[in-house]
């Protein structure tokens, strides 16, 4: 059996993520919004409302009901090696009512991709460090992208998961056939229940079912897919940043931005170092922060690197251009409080202070001539009122309510 087939296998016999049909939680990622992606990479708002979309690895269609919920107008094609992850797919469709005219499920090995489309958008998240052959699938993934395409692209942080790598070795040792997902699950339940309870391993174990289970819901955290898919995974690269940079750079592509910019600066790791990290590029600086950053995973955004990109910014710098994101409603609630919503579902009360620097945005040259103007005298010294202008304009930003533009 080839390294791909017994992906394959594996994912065959417990699809992923092990989610009933039906459930979906009210917020969106970002990263699932066609419209969000454009406009936090190019700057500049879309007016293709009907993106074709590709879902490279789609699962049990979980991520693939998320692109068809915040891009309501796209055309979403679904790929996936495991034909029984593809049947859920369709069922997940089913029963949340969706058109099924917007979504075409297709069985196809993404190492070797020959999909007759070029799509605007492609979502893959949690699939590429799963391939034997990652470069594979991101030349012919590239090859499958409009030129002004963009891809949205979640790998595992191996710093991370240092820990679990252990627990996988020690259980691929033992495991005789490796094809028999039985044998490897009994043998992970038994290795769990034996552990003192004080070992590390044991309290990872513990902290893992807590979380996942506050998260997902206790079936999800006692399922034979989870412990499958984190504890016997059969095919995971522990490939850092600067190793997956290089591949991307190799097959033709450019990282754009992170979804999770602040955990990338290196002040709050090297506060006392500017002078020398100020001297890296940003892809050097963002290598030295990778083995800092520890818990989340890596999620960006990426493009052709034959295409001129320009580098926008959402974290606050007072010279930057706030402007209201075109994602958003705005309602005024019966106590005057202003409410905002963003189509991902995300919504943000905003306080007296807040709501005035949200009505003074339009046509301001930069934050910092807007806080200005909206500072009055009151009995709070001007600093603490900055200070406090500057929290809610950090807020709107974190919360995709604001876009910032450089000059
Ligand atoms: C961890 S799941 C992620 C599912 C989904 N993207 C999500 O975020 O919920 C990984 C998926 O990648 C698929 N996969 C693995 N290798 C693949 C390949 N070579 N081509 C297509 N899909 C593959 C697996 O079948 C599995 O469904």
């Amino acid at each position: 059996m080839s390294k791909t087939q017994a992906v394959q296998h594996q994912y065959s016999h417990c699809p992923y993520p092990p989610l009933e049909a039906g459930e979906l939680p009210g917020i969106l990622p970002p990263a699932s919004s066609w419209e969000f992606a454009h406009y936090y990479c190019s700057h500049q708002s879309t007016n293709n409302r009907a993106p074709l979309i590709l879902d490279a690895g789609c699962g049990t269609g979980f991520s693939t009901l998320k692109l068809a919920r915040a891009n309501p107008q796209a055309q979403i094609i679904a790929v996936d090696l495991s034909a029984p992850s593809l049947s859920l797919a369709k069922e997940r469709f089913k029963q949340a009512n969706c058109s099924l005219e917007q979504i075409q499920f297709i069985q196809a090995d993404l190492q070797a991709l020959t999909l007759n489309h070029q799509f605007d958008y492609i979502y893959c998240t949690g699939v590429l460090h799963h391939l034997p052959q990652p470069r594979l699938a991101l030349e012919s993934l590239r090859n499958h992208l409009k030129p002004q395409g963009l891809a949205a692209i979640m790998l595992y942080n191996p710093h991370a998961r240092q820990e679990i790598r252990a627990i996988q070795h020690i259980l691929h040792s033992l495991w005789h056939d490796k094809k028999d997902l039985q044998e490897g699950l009994m043998l992970c339940r038994i290795f769990f229940k034996g552990l003192p309870e004080a070992h590390p391993f044991s309290q990872l174990y513990q902290k893992h079912q807590a979380v996942i289970t506050q998260e997902l819901g206790e079936k999800f955290a006692h399922s034979d897919a989870f412990l499958v898919d984190t504890y016997l995974q059969i095919c995971e690269q522990e490939w850092d940043l600067r190793t997956w940079w290089n591949l991307f750079a190799e097959t033709g592509w450019q990282i754009l931005r992170f979804n999770d910019e602040e955990s990338w600066l290196p002040a709050p790791y090297l506060p006392g170092l500017p002078d020398y990290y100020q001297q890296l590029s940003w892809r050097e600086r963002c290598c030295l922060i990778d083995p800092l950053r520890r818990d989340n995973n890596y999620l960006f955004f990426v493009g052709q690197n034959s295409q001129n990109w320009q580098q926008p910014t959402l974290i606050f710098t007072e010279d930057t251009i706030p402007q209201r994101s075109p994602l958003i409603q705005v309602s005024l609630l019966a106590d005057g409080y202003l409410c905002l919503e963003n189509r991902l579902g995300k919504k943000l009360e905003l306080a007296p202070i807040a709501r005035q620097l949200w009505e003074q945005i339009e046509g301001q040259d930069n934050w910092k001539t807007l806080i200005e103007r909206c500072i009055q005298p009151s009995e709070n010294s001007p600093n603490q009122l900055i200070q406090a202008l500057k929290n809610c304009a950090q807020q709107l930003l974190q919360g995709y309510f604001v876009w910032n533009s450089l000059n």
